[in-house]
């Protein structure tokens, strides 16, 4: 019998979970052919940005954790570059799996390549077109190194056609965050998560926000308190605060002038199910999230993306995304339609279907073998 196929699975950031929960679920279906470990890189640290995500998931235990934790882009993603090297060079895999767009994607994906060691990319060719997005550069550097593709959309496809990347590695095969969404529906569909911070049946927005390009300067994030204040005026929302978007608050003297909010309910970074549960009652989502776009287009939930671009277009054609940028007054009036007629009607795009994971892990058996490198 020959030897199992060994995949480095890499994690680091929080949207990275909800990506690699179903796939290391369809790994431990062929326990013979697959040896996989766990790697976070330690990006997000604390408890609420990242463990509670392991539990709810139903993720194992990382194998190894590299501890680099915050920094500046530059830092950060040297830092996981040098400590996943020695990793590497210890366990010497067939693949390394990487998934999303965060610095530890990118970081992993070059090291892998240097060593010559193949790489999965799951969620490629995904592109804003904005290089002012730290994401966008993680995307293009992660894909032109990548040896397979995977990819949640045809638009995907054609991006990187179009860079010169040959459609043989490019495979699409639906979306492995909507996967999570699918199985674990019932779970948060029961939770009743609103009814601990005080909500019942009233009507009421869900609001996230962490991109740099929202909350790190001050008249940007000074103009998104008012409108948030402003549409409390009439509607509940509900508001997790990301810790950059909570530093900049603070620093920005703004923390206070929300917390006087009434109809604001201020929390801590929700649990995965917390967040579901709530985010599925919502009449309407306001968020600069890359994956809660694709989550409310499956929900049915009218999302206003607070934003100029998307690498996720299908979440407008087909889904009940609209971007409406960062001014004030489009926002609100925007908010407004949707709370008094209700928002698009959208339809679950193709191959968002449950199968993703089994999808790539198959592929990874045909394509990937023992004695790759
Ligand atoms: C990162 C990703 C972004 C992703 C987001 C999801 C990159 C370039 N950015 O952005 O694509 O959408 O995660 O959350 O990879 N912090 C904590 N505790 C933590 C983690 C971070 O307090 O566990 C604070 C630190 O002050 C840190 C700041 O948040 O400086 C930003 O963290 P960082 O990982 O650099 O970027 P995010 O904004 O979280």
């Amino acid at each position: 019998m020959s030897n199992p196929l060994h995949i480095v699975n890499v994690v680091g950031a929080r949207p990275n979970f909800m990506k690699i929960a179903p796939i290391m679920n369809e790994y431990a279906k062929h326990p013979t052919a697959i040896k996989a470990t766990l790697l976070h890189t330690g990006q997000h640290y604390d408890d609420a940005m990242s463990r509670v995500f392991f539990s709810d998931l139903g993720i194992p235990q990382p194998d190894i954790n590299l501890g680099v934790g915050s920094g500046s882009h530059g830092v950060q993603t040297a830092l996981v570059m040098i400590r996943f090297e020695e990793e590497l060079l210890r366990l010497r895999p067939h693949l390394v799996l990487v998934v999303g767009d965060v610095n530890s994607t990118m970081a992993c994906a070059i090291v892998a390549s240097k060593l010559n060691i193949p790489v999965a990319h799951v969620e490629a060719g995904l592109r804003s077109f904005d290089r002012a997005m730290p994401e966008e550069i993680n995307r293009i550097v992660t894909d032109r190194l990548a040896d397979l593709l995977f990819t949640t959309s045809e638009d995907a496809d054609r991006n990187l056609v179009q860079e010169g990347i040959s459609l043989d590695r490019v495979f699409f095969v639906g979306n492995t965050m909507i996967d999570s969404l699918l199985s674990l529906r019932p779970i948060f569909e029961a939770a009743g998560t609103k009814a601990k911070f005080g909500l019942n049946n009233e009507r009421f927005g869900f609001v996230t926000l962490h991109r740099p390009s929202n909350v790190d300067d001050r008249l940007t994030l000074t103009g998104i308190c008012s409108v948030i204040e402003r549409i409390q005026q009439s509607t509940k929302l509900f508001w997790p605060l990301h810790p950059r978007t909570k530093n900049r608050l603070v620093e920005h003297d703004l923390l206070p002038v929300v917390k006087e909010m009434k109809n604001v309910i201020l929390t801590e970074p929700l649990s995965y199910i917390d967040s579901m549960s709530i985010m599925t009652s919502a009449s309407i989502v306001l968020t600069d999230s890359g994956g809660i776009q694709e989550e409310t287009t499956v929900l049915g939930i009218p999302c206003l993306t607070l934003r100029n671009n998307t690498e996720r277009p299908v979440t407008i054609t087909e889904g009940t995304n609209e971007l409406v940028g960062n001014s004030p007054e489009v926002i609100y009036e925007r908010a407004m339609d949707i709370l008094r007629n209700g928002g698009k009607h959208g339809r679950i795009p193709k191959l968002w279907d449950g199968k993703a994971a089994e999808r790539i892990v198959s592929v990874i058996l045909e394509r990937i073998h023992c004695d790759t490198n």
